[in-house]
């Protein structure tokens, strides 16, 4: 039996429907931003691998560190237990996190970081006795596909078998711009009744909602909002965080600082899975007792997992490395001098930009959404080229690991122009 058929029979894959979907392409080895296939194609990985690469397939310098780590200390349960990978990450995290956050707490992905950080949230509350329950979030958001994170979600096809098991959350709209004095007002209206435990955000880019994007001073004022009320605020870097925005943190473009940072995706370069939440002092003290029931009582068998913190530890320091900084400096003056050519074409309702990220939303009859049939005309045509742009429904978008070159990202615009042209 063929790869492809044993993959058929005994895998199933994420996000993709068990009928009518296309074999997947197997991969055999990947280096820099090309994938390559069994058949010897070479593909760019122009969406990062879902948004996890960023410097590059195969990167040695973080493949050497996993190696020596394994050879060290795989693994060792991290309760009564401690190494030094992940005390070196916490160190590392504490020069670009912002400056309030005090302590980090290891999990293994996105989900379980968010999962974490309300979780956290919650318990503040409950360790102080107090009877705030609820949580804010913004419409079109994602945080992750555990049941916390599905929670604090936009409700639609990705939780509907579920909304039954899901707890009841508080929604403001997504501030699109005219609209910020009303997204304001409802977010006066609900910190009013004195039940928010928190308030959980996407910083300036919702990510899996099309790559839609707002101004940090409506975010900013909205944290402001919420301190005054004394509400938690969770920042889910998971996406945005390591620079993806152009920035270490989207939070970097905020004057104020949120209480809990949930971050994975970029942390390990896209090598090995691992999920940080950070909190601040004032949350670390809710916990800070002898009562016993007031533990944080949450862990996972592979927390702080000593080969995700060393590959962790690796790509942070390519990440503070000048040519790192300079490479995105460069792909988003590629990505804004590309952005006005394709603004004015018919086919595009907005080009948006920030920092590493470029998003074309096509016109479409039907509403922008994951779902939006656009989709299986965006993904093929690029795959027959050799570009990976998994399209958000009808929303195109860009995305590269740092390494990226200039002819590779004229590639990928030539490609979409034709696409605007032709399809
Ligand atoms: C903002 C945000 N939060 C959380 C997640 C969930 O991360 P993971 O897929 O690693 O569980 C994602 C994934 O895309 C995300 O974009």
């Amino acid at each position: 039996m063929n790869f492809e058929t044993l993959d058929k029979d005994l895998i199933w894959h994420p996000f993709t429907p068990l009928t009518g979907s296309p074999q997947p392409l197997l991969i055999q080895s990947a280096k820099g931003v090309y994938l390559e296939t069994i058949d010897g194609r070479k593909i760019i990985d122009a969406i990062s691998s879902w948004w996890v690469n960023i410097h590059g397939h195969s990167n040695e310098f973080i493949a050497n560190a996993i190696h020596e780590q394994a050879k060290k200390l795989e693994h060792v349960i991290f309760a009564g237990f401690t190494h030094e990978p992940a005390i070196r990450l916490a160190q590392n995290l504490q020069t670009i996190l912002p400056g309030n956050m005090s302590k980090v707490f290891f999990s293994d992905d996105g989900s379980t970081a968010v999962e974490v950080a309300l979780k956290m949230a919650l318990q503040f509350w409950y360790n102080q006795g107090a009877s705030r329950k609820k949580v804010i979030a913004i419409r079109g958001a994602y945080h992750g596909d555990t049941f916390g994170a599905m929670a604090v979600g936009e409700r639609g096809i990705f939780t509907d078998p579920f909304r039954s098991h899901l707890f009841d959350v508080a929604y403001i709209d997504f501030p699109l711009d005219g609209t910020e004095s009303n997204v304001s007002r409802e977010f006066k209206d609900l910190l009013k009744t004195d039940e928010i435990a928190a308030f959980i955000f996407e910083p300036l880019v919702q990510g899996a909602a099309g790559m839609r994007m707002y101004a940090p001073s409506v975010l900013d004022s909205l944290i402001k909002e919420a301190k005054e009320h004394n509400v938690i605020c969770i920042a889910d870097e998971v996406f945005t965080g390591f620079g993806r925005t152009g920035r270490m943190f989207a939070c970097e473009y905020l004057s104020e600082a949120p209480d809990i940072m949930a971050v994975s995706k970029g942390i390990t370069g896209g090598t090995m899975a691992l999920g940080v939440t950070a909190c601040s002092k004032k949350i670390v003290t809710a916990f800070e007792s002898s009562d016993f029931t007031k533990t944080f009582f949450h862990g996972h068998s592979y927390t702080a997992n000593p080969l995700a913190c060393a590959a962790a530890n690796a790509s942070f320091e390519l990440l503070m490395k000048k040519e790192c900084r300079s490479q995105m400096t460069m792909i988003n003056r590629r990505h804004e001098a590309f952005r006005p050519r394709v603004q004015a074409h018919g086919k595009v309702k907005e080009a948006r930009c920030l920092g590493t990220i470029l998003a074309i939303e096509l016109n479409s009859d039907d509403e922008t959404s994951y779902a939006n049939e656009l989709r299986k005309k965006i993904y093929p045509f690029f795959l027959e080229r050799d570009i990976l742009l998994r399209p958000l429904g009808n929303v195109i978008y860009v995305l590269p690991p740092y390494v990226i070159q200039e002819a590779e990202l004229n590639r990928i615009y030539s490609a979409i122009e034709e696409f605007l042209s032709t399809a």
